[in-house]
């Protein structure tokens, strides 16, 4: 009902038809809203279906000739409806009067105008036009493109309709949102022809906002349909203008996704081309090749720092980090936002220790004190200081998962999931090891992680070392105890001999300690 702005019966209807379930036969449905809205959708099946015969008919010549010189094949222009609205400004109007439409209902699809005489015209003249669906396919407004340059505005569009709420609609998102759920991607464009250059070049998952400037409840909806089956977050590739209006709204969209989780990566393209033009100069391997190349938006985000702050000084520095800072503590992984703060901190030139010092006090700042949850069994000192070396360093979790034995361990369960995490060659994210665990070992790793803390490299290192020495000097004590007891337990009983046997073993065990400086 929310997203394609129907009533519950309507809502109904549409489930049933997509499902091929019968509806009890009813004409209508009663309330005046639905009944507006089915008159509208109805006439714009008919716009669209004129528009389209009028692209294919003899008045629609230039038009043709106009897509052709884009680069838009027939069946392109078939494929996305695309059509042509005539100049004589009264053959919708003339349609529609065929029609049962009330005078109501034709001012309110703003697809018609009424002069002072009352008497009507069509509101798209002369125009490529460029039908709006809704997700579940149904035309609910248009774009229409001017074809010569004096021709303003360039674009027209449908007004506000009760079938057509401009912040939540996005272009092609009814053909996008399969390819979008099965790659768990979406690419974001700004306009018409870069959704249809885009899509021909075989990047089925694009869509567009259109001219108003992205809404978080267009965010919500790419963000809902790239979440995979464990609703894990999706990717977006954002690939607006070059130009600096482009920018800016690619840096307002970046925020909006990161605010619902997503990941978020930019494309920018050479030569000042938007992706439609790019396309067609360069073809459609090299935009896809582009697109999968595209690097985490952190990095764009910090070449558009590097304009902005005098990055030869190490105050502008300082300040450009800052002005990436609220960007990184969106993201939710604390691996992920560790590893990328660190990099930010390289590939910008700060000191590490400064970004440290500044990430822990906002990481303060945005703690609120969680109430307590209930008492978890402790875990040993050395399994959670082994545990926090390893999430903090890739390197330090590549020497020791391999050789590392967990038998008794209290959290054996997470380094068994890291260590599967790691060998599946996916990147190690703290989701990607909770995912992996039961409920009672997330809450445990939940503990070790909850400090928020980022411990750099060499410190992991270094206490990631310690506590394997002390591992493995409480297993060699474990074996001598062991060895001990049978010992007492061998002479108690007469079996000198293998007493002296095991006397030999202990023996060879400390010799082997001392020269491993065990003690
Ligand atoms: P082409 O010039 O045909 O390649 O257009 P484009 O699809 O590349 O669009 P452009 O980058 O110029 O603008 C992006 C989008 O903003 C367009 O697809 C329209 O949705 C919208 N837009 C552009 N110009 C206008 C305008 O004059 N009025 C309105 N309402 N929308 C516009
Ligand atoms: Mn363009």
């Amino acid at each position: 009902m929310e997203i394609d702005g129907l009533t519950f019966p309507e809502a109904l209807k549409q489930l049933a038809e997509r499902n091929g379930i019968a509806m009890p036969k009813r004409n209508e449905y009663g309330d005046p809203e639905s009944k507006l809205r089915t008159a509208l959708l109805e006439m714009h099946e008919i716009a669209a279906q004129l528009f389209q015969s009028n692209l294919r008919g003899p008045q629609g010549a230039e038009a043709r000739a106009y897509l052709a010189k884009r680069g838009v094949s027939p069946d392109l222009a078939d494929h996305f409806m695309l059509g042509y609205s005539d100049s004589g400004g009264q053959s919708l109007t003339r349609r529609l009067a065929q029609e049962h439409f009330t005078p109501e209902q034709l001012d309110a699809s703003g697809l018609v105008r009424r002069r002072d005489d009352g008497s009507l015209y069509d509101s798209f003249r002369g125009r490529l036009m460029f039908p709006i669906h809704n997700e579940s396919g149904k035309v609910i407004a248009f774009g229409g493109r001017a074809m010569r340059d004096e021709d303003q505005p360039k674009y027209l569009n449908s007004p506000e309709t009760p079938v057509y709420r401009k912040t939540s609609v996005l272009y092609n998102l009814h053909r996008a949102r399969d390819t979008m759920r099965r790659a768990s991607r979406a690419v974001l464009v700004e306009g018409y022809m870069d959704v249809i250059g885009v899509y021909a070049a075989g990047i089925k998952e694009v869509v567009a906002s259109c001219g108003t400037s992205l809404t978080n409840p267009q965010v919500r909806v790419i963000q809902r349909l790239t979440a995979d089956a464990n609703v894990k977050a999706g990717t977006v590739i954002v690939n607006f203008d070059p130009d600096n209006a482009g920018a800016n709204a690619a840096e307002k969209a970046i925020q909006l996704f990161l605010d619902e989780g997503m990941h978020v990566r930019v494309l920018s393209l050479d030569g000042g081309l938007d992706p439609d033009e790019y396309v067609k100069q360069n073809g459609p391997e090299a935009y896809r090749a582009k697109l999968d190349s595209a690097s985490g938006y952190f990095h764009w985000l910090a070449d558009r720092a590097r304009v902005r702050f005098d990055m030869k000084t190490s105050d502008g520095r300082m300040d450009a980090f800052k002005f990436l800072l609220p960007s990184v503590q969106k993201i939710s992984d604390k691996l992920e936002r560790a590893a990328i703060a660190n990099d930010l901190a390289g590939y910008i030139g700060v000191d590490p220790g400064l970004v440290l010092d500044q990430f822990k006090r906002a990481a303060a700042e945005r703690r609120t004190p969680a109430p307590k949850a209930p008492a978890r069994p402790a875990i040993p000192g050395i399994e959670n200081l082994l545990l926090q070396s390893l999430l903090a360093s890739d390197e330090v979790r590549a020497q020791v998962l391999p050789v590392l034995n967990t038998e008794g361990f209290a959290t054996r369960e997470i380094f068994d999931a890291m260590r599967h995490q790691q060998e599946s060659g996916a990147p190690v994210t703290f989701s990607s090891i909770e995912a992996r665990l039961s409920p009672s070992a997330q809450g445990l790793l939940h503990d070790i992680a909850s400090a928020d803390e980022m411990i750099e490299d060499a410190v992991a290192r270094e206490q990631a070392q310690a506590c394997l020495r002390r591992l493995e000097a409480d297993h060699r004590k474990r074996q001598v105890d062991d060895l001990r007891a049978k010992v007492k337990a061998a002479e108690r009983e007469g079996r000198i001999k293998e007493a002296l046997g095991i006397i030999a073993e202990l023996e060879r065990l400390r010799k082997e300690m001392n020269a491993a400086g065990v003690d």
